[in-house]
């Protein structure tokens, strides 16, 4: 399976976004990692709205943005306008997933639903035939530079089969701990999209550990 790589830069030298987003481009990233915490759905706060107009500026990749945030369908328009590619929001904080997708799709954008570890993904399955991409978490959002959690690839594995089972090739994204051993076991579980953050931006060669997720 083809394995897209998408550089969360969570990781990366803030002060320097459009040298680092160009940095992850150049090694082969497909895809750009943007992640939205607001301090409520997750203990942490990072970047929103306006560095995301400035990233969509200079980024030539897909923009991949993951909303940690409470009540998403408030924001999807602005996040939406603002240049994502791809709107990811989690199913735990959400009203509506059927509503959050519909307000996503009718800005012409891609949808993603994301599952914490906790959370078994036998909830998506009324989503199934309208999401573009399921995000499995493989650590507590929140922060970069967790370790990965192994109990999530039962989950990659159980997804994927009932993607399968209805003829469904909607990509499985994984986000968390991400490096060249666990890239490995959770595409082999069936997720052929890999966010990666500390993992990359703290490399000494960024091309090289890009083609090693890909292996
Ligand atoms: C965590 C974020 C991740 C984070 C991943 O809540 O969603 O995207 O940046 O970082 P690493 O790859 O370092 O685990
Ligand atoms: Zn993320």
């Amino acid at each position: 399976m083809k394995k897209i790589i998408s550089a969360s830069i969570l990781s990366a030298d803030l002060c320097n976004l459009e040298r680092e987003i160009g940095r992850a481009e150049k090694a082969g990233c497909e895809y750009i990692h943007f992640d939205v915490m607001d301090g409520v759905f997750v203990n942490n706060i990072s970047y929103g709205i306006p560095v995301l107009k400035s990233v969509s500026k200079v980024a030539r990749a897909v923009l991949d943005v993951h909303l940690m945030i409470i009540d998403p369908i408030k924001y999807i328009k602005q996040f939406a306008e603002s240049g994502a590619d791809i709107i990811t929001f989690h199913y735990e904080a959400a009203e509506s997933c059927a509503d959050v997708m519909d307000a996503i799709h009718s800005c012409g954008k891609k949808a993603g639903i994301s599952v914490k570890p906790e959370t078994p993904v036998s909830v998506l399955e009324p989503y199934l035939d309208k999401v573009d991409m399921i995000l499995v978490m493989t650590v507590e959002p929140g922060f970069g530079g967790q370790g990965f959690i192994y109990d999530c690839l039962d989950k990659i594995k159980e997804l994927k089969a009932m993607l399968d089972s209805r003829n469904l090739h909607t990509p499985i994204q994984v986000d968390g701990g991400i490096n060249d051993v666990t890239a490995m076991r959770a595409s082999d579980a069936g997720a052929e999209i890999l966010v990666a953050g500390s993992y990359l931006f703290n490399s000494p060669d960024m091309e090289k550990s890009v083609s090693l997720l890909k292996k």
